[in-house]
């Protein structure tokens, strides 16, 4: 029996279900159970009926499916896997920004803290901004943590959006150099990109997509080739989804560090000691969960 068979032998013996993002490695995707996006994990998390959850991906995403479900016991094979932009939003100069915007509104990037959850009013991924925003009952948004998510939000919408100042490490470090060789190197390719890189590049490209949609527009369009413009996970989980098309990575350097972080050996031993679990403080919990449940019901 080799690692993954031993894996989901003791997942289903717990009645446990393992979630990876897409952008995991690709032996981590083998062993999941179930891959996704940020909404769709969280979707997943919120309305499963398993005992334990085994969160392959970054800190705040197993932190969301505790809040969303505080009676499951939610693991992460490594707690140190943390999202940098995720630091980058403190409830106290969230407050701060608050007082100076009456009468705004603040939306939170499902990539915060789940204390910056709880001083904002609803929650968004990467796929549902632009429809939350826009539904959102003020003409001041204040968005948080991610200058370019929210940018690109605000070509999309009549809002005001005030930007915050932070950002993906990752997403952010593109240059328009790279890309360009890339295109000139395949000029017949659709470039599909993430919208938290920076407004230059997203001027580039044909499509801004979550990694969701990603995987959505790539089996909906057969027989085509594709720069895609985001964390280079994608690669595996496109090809093993939509293997009629041909992928394109922008550098082979588009790599979340953190993201990586987790491996077949580290999620075996989570599973087997069922730790490290995570928690969140009740009175944070509630109220982030608060911010998130809004979110699931507008999108
Ligand atoms: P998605 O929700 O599009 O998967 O994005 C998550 C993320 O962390 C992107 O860097
Ligand atoms: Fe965070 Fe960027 Fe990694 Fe996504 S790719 S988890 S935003 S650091």
């Amino acid at each position: 029996m080799d690692i993954i068979e031993k894996i989901r032998e003791i997942a289903s013996q717990k009645n446990a279900v393992i979630l990876a993002h897409n952008y995991q490695p690709e032996e981590i995707q083998k062993a999941a159970h179930h891959t996704g996006d940020s909404l769709e994990l969280s979707r997943i998390a919120a309305e499963s009926d398993a005992d334990i959850i085994v969160f392959c991906g970054v800190y705040f995403m197993a932190e969301s499916a505790y809040i969303l479900s505080p009676q499951k016991k939610i693991i992460i094979p490594e707690p140190d896997a943390g999202c940098p932009m995720a630091d980058m939003a403190d409830p106290e100069r969230i407050n701060e920004f608050r007082a100076k915007y009456p009468g705004a509104k603040v939306v939170c990037y499902i990539n915060s803290t789940a204390a910056a959850k709880a001083v904002s009013d609803v929650c968004c991924t990467s796929s549902n901004a632009v429809k939350i925003i826009s539904s959102i009952d003020a003409d001041r948004i204040i968005f948080i943590p991610d200058k370019n998510l929210g940018s690109y939000v605000a070509e999309s919408t009549d809002k005001e959006i005030i930007l915050w100042d932070g950002y993906c490490p990752i997403h952010n470090a593109r240059s328009v150099d790279e890309l360009l060789a890339a295109k000139s190197e395949h000029g017949d390719a659709e470039v599909l990109m993430h919208p938290e890189c920076p407004k230059e590049l997203r001027d580039l490209a044909d499509r801004i997509l979550s990694t969701g949609e990603m995987v959505s527009y790539c089996r909906d369009n057969k027989g085509k080739k594709f720069i895609i413009a985001t964390e280079n996970g994608m690669i595996y989980k496109l090809k093993s989804e939509a293997p009629e098309n041909e992928y394109i990575q922008v550098t082979t350097d588009f790599i979340c560090p953190d993201m990586k972080k987790i491996t077949l050996e580290k999620l075996y031993n989570s599973l087997i000691n069922e730790e490290p679990s995570v928690t969140v403080d009740p009175e944070i919990a509630d109220k982030a969960y608060s911010s998130l449940d809004k979110m699931l019901k507008m999108s």
